[in-house]
């Protein structure tokens, strides 16, 4: 599919369907017939004895070359640009057209900005129209092929035009996210991740990429992560990819979890818990979705993607409740359940992150049930040390409408961890909270003054049932976009 910026009047394109929004309570009527009338010398009519429709978002009218749709209140519109463009997708998808154009939103605004607008609705658009098809006949054929986004103003629309562009490396990313979650993990184990982070650096001149396997793992004293893959008839492999501008003005390091899937272990999870568990490198997903991007947006960010890719599976090799390891920071744990192995594979990935001396290290992993019981199935956690990281995250979060709300890493909980026969033992002594026992696990390998934020993943990475008007069933690529916007704004 085409998405082009074209200068023009929305109601002349010579087009299967024109979009135009209408403001909710805006007395647009009367203005709205005679423009039309004036425009397409009657060519398109619009019944507007439609009442119900008063411009609430989600309001449509629908008509053969028309459609007009509610932006609702003209204050909340830039907050509500991709669900609308997502719903408008939906509307278009369902006829049987080729080409649209779409007027870019809220251009009378004061505030309107063509490039963002054109880049959200862009998003939106290509989020929409994601399909999985590796394993099934696509449902429907994609028949739209070109849509156009109208601005009045020539210079406008030039600028939407690289709001396009932007938002179509971005989508690339998050494409690249969601087709690894989505893929069954037959499919995708350990070694596909390392093979897709080889491929990612042998497209780039600037991102280069290091594969450790077991016994290069067992050198570097990794055996939390190791006590996760024994069980496992799988290779693991640590992943290091490494993307290196010129003149970087900051360095941080991403660590993804990257469980190919969760069986539980020993500590065997429920069959109706497993169901969705290929899910469970969602993390890793995104650091390979992230650096897929960086080719092209060149951000002047030093940046590290670190994965320990590995499946969570019992067998006779497998480790034991109750079991001892030293994780690489010297630390013990006494490994009491054998489902909670997010926390041992990351305590080692984030010691081997700290070596490359980040000024920021984040970390994203579908870590905790809890944090879905706490904040349902759209919304992630974020634990940090650092004020200002928050503050940052949270606000490219919003700006990408990814839900990221702030937990705490209160210390107290601390001696919920406390182990009696080692360092730590990796299951709080308590049943509630698990959400910030899990974060205040891996703050236990995290050095004093290095800043660090934790992101609990588990609730947005994969959607059960649809999670916006724009993202459907699945791996979401949940971060991908959050983490791209704090990188450009560094
Ligand atoms: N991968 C799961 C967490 C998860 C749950 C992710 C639901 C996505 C959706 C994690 O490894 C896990 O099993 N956590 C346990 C921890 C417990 C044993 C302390 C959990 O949340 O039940
Ligand atoms: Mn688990
Ligand atoms: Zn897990």
């Amino acid at each position: 599919m085409n998405i082009t910026a074209q200068k023009g009047d929305i109601l002349t394109q010579e087009v299967d369907i024109r979009v135009v929004g209408i403001y909710e309570g805006e007395n647009w009527e009367n203005d709205f017939i005679q423009r039309l009338g004036e425009e397409t010398g009657g060519k398109l009519k619009v019944n507007a004895n439609k009442k119900e429709f008063t411009g609430k978002i989600g309001q449509a009218l629908s008509f053969p070359e028309l459609l007009i749709v509610g932006l609702g209140k003209q204050e909340n519109l830039s907050k509500s640009l991709r669900e609308l463009t997502g719903m408008v997708y939906q509307q278009l998808q369902a006829r049987p057209i080729t080409t649209a154009s779409i007027e870019l939103f809220g251009e009378d605004d004061e505030k309107y900005d063509p490039q963002s607008t054109a880049q959200k609705m862009t998003e939106a658009i290509l989020l929409s129209s994601y399909q999985f098809i590796a394993y099934k006949k696509p449902k429907q054929k994609n028949i739209l092929e070109n849509i156009y986004l109208i601005a009045e103003d020539g210079r406008d629309a030039n600028k939407a035009q690289k709001g396009i562009e932007k938002a179509e490396m971005i989508i690339d990313g998050v494409t690249v996210a969601r087709d690894l979650v989505n893929t069954p993990a037959q499919d995708m184990k350990p070694i596909r991740l390392a093979q897709t982070a080889e491929k990612i650096a042998k497209m780039s001149t600037n991102i280069k990429v290091r594969v450790y396997n077991r016994e290069q793992i067992e050198k570097k004293n990794m055996n939390a992560f190791l006590a996760v893959a024994q069980g496992a008839d799988s290779e693991p492999r640590l992943i290091h990819l490494i993307y290196k501008p010129e003149k970087a003005k900051k360095s941080i390091a991403i660590v993804g979890k990257g469980v190919t899937f969760d069986s539980g272990g020993l500590s065997i999870k429920p069959a109706q818990f497993m169901e969705t568990m290929k899910c469970d490198m969602a993390g890793s997903a995104v650091v390979l979705g992230l650096f897929a991007t960086l080719t092209r947006i060149q951000p002047n960010v030093e940046i590290h993607g670190i994965i320990a890719a590995t499946e969570n599976m019992p067998s006779g090799k497998a480790i034991r409740p109750g079991d001892v390891v030293r994780a690489a920071n010297n630390k013990t744990i006494e490994i009491l359940n054998t489902d909670a192995e997010g926390r041992l594979t990351l305590a080692d990935a984030l010691v081997y992150a700290q070596k490359q001396k980040p000024d920021y290290l984040v970390d994203l992993a579908t870590l905790t049930g809890a944090c879905v019981v706490a904040l349902g199935e759209e919304i992630a956690a974020v634990m940090t040390n650092s004020d200002e990281l928050a503050k940052n995250i949270i606000s490219s979060a919003s700006n990408a409408d990814e839900q990221i709300w702030e937990m705490p890493l209160y210390d107290r909980y601390s001696k919920l961890i406390e182990s009696d026969i080692a360092d730590l033992r990796n299951i709080s002594s308590s049943r509630y909270g698990g959400t910030l026992t899990a974060a205040l696990f891996l703050k236990e390998f995290i050095d004093e003054d290095q800043k660090w934020a934790h992101i609990d993943i588990a609730g947005p990475a994969y959607a059960e049932k649809p999670m916006a008007s724009y993202v459907g069933k699945g791996g979401t690529g949940f971060g991908v976009r959050t983490l791209l916007g704090w990188i450009e704004s560094m």
